[in-house]
């Protein structure tokens, strides 16, 4: 049986349609088209709310219709729509939502409203065929956490960030050093040539015996060494910034490698028949901590999967094949879906803090 769907995500600041067809060889992604907005939040330090919303209502329809062109697909030959329904900016899932539940309208065809976090959660299946059980880290500017997948529609949230996002701390840490945004790439490249000893940096809630995280006290303490060195004319020397740099960089690694492997241990606990690891987001870009989470990966026994960046990051393809598993068991939404600012994938677990500068953390 051939299923063909067309998926929309706008819950942070790129504006993305997909169109992706199973059949009973597999899953294939026909296109996958991204319009990002990080020239429009440049001037200001973060995303701002408005214009990311007022971005996304102008882009979406262009946006599904490339997405379609690319493809070669007519909307008629969809089956169905899926579209992140939260968690997210309010008024970008609303611009995503309100053009899904146009097309299902004019269509007839079914709607799906999707989990912005389960289109994460579920990429591995996409690109590697991972197995049930399996552990997820969602590292990005707006999630972090660590999530048991133990089927398509049940998540278990073992532990996660409790203030800002390892990629807010990032961008950040980028602001405090003059480096450009977004402040990941920028914080790597100088990082390479510095001194990740140099400078004393805590290594936040490694004391606590979960898998919780804490970001903010290291931004706090990566200001405070900045301040000893910065000069009267507040620059910084090259080599200042390439340790600082490094210094942050190699705490956050410490902290993301220490975290996950308390989170193997409660992931292993479930005796997987083919243990995996898969990591999700912007930030498993970053090499140094690709390489730390392989490395404790090889010592355990697990098997490291890091999808391309391309489908790591915000994208529509993940979320027509979250939607696809919808489709399949004729689980739809009607016209009144709401968006949702947070919608946490494990209602169980208790409430995250903080709401970093790209929506809930849900
Ligand atoms: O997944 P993503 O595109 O989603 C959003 O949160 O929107 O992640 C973007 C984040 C940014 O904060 C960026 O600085 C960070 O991922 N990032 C990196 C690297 N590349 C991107 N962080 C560390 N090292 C990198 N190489
Ligand atoms: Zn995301």
């Amino acid at each position: 049986m051939t299923r063909t769907i067309l998926g929309i995500e706008s819950s942070c600041d790129d504006t993305a349609a997909a169109v992706v067809r199973q059949d009973d060889e597999g899953t294939v992604i026909l296109s996958s088209v991204v319009f990002g907005q990080t020239t429009l939040h440049a001037a200001f330090g973060g995303v701002v709310p408005e214009i990311a919303a007022r971005a996304h209502a102008e882009k979406v329809d262009h946006c599904v219709e490339q997405a379609l062109l690319k493809a070669n697909v007519k909307l008629r030959d969809c089956d169905a729509i899926a579209v992140t329904a939260g968690p997210g900016l309010i008024g970008g899932v609303l611009s995503g939502v309100m053009c899904a539940k146009g097309l299902a309208a004019a269509t007839g065809f079914p709607l799906i409203g999707v989990n912005h976090l389960a289109g994460h959660a579920l990429t591995p299946r996409l690109t590697d065929d991972v197995a049930f059980p399996y552990l997820m880290l969602l590292v990005s500017g707006g999630h972090c956490q660590f999530l048991i997948a133990h089927s398509d529609d049940r998540f278990e949230r073992i532990g996660g960030t409790i203030d800002d996002a390892p990629g807010e701390a990032f961008d950040k840490t980028a602001r405090l050093l003059g480096l450009p945004q977004p402040g990941g790439p920028a914080v790597e490249r100088a990082a390479a040539t510095g001194d990740p000893k140099r400078f004393k940096l805590p290594r936040p809630l490694l004391d606590r015996a979960d898998c919780d995280m804490s970001f903010s006290g290291l931004k706090t303490a990566l200001l405070r060494a900045r301040d000893s060195v910065i000069g009267p004319d507040q620059t910084l020397k090259a080599a200042d910034q390439a340790d600082l740099a490094a210094g942050f960089q190699a705490a956050m690694t410490d902290v993301l490698r220490a975290k996950t492997a308390r989170a193997l241990d409660i992931y292993l606990a479930l005796s997987p028949a083919e243990p995996v690891l898969a990591v999700a987001g912007g930030v498993a870009a970053n090499m140094p901590i690709r390489h730390a989470l392989t490395d404790l990966c090889a010592t355990s026994g697990v098997r490291f999967v890091a999808p391309p960046l391309a489908l790591c990051t915000d994208n529509a393809a993940m979320i027509a094949f979250a939607g696809l598993h919808r489709l399949a068991r004729a689980d739809f939404d009607d016209l009144s879906l709401s968006a949702r600012p947070r919608w946490p994938l494990d209602g169980a677990a208790p409430g995250m803090l903080g709401s970093g500068k790209k929506g809930a953390k849900a």
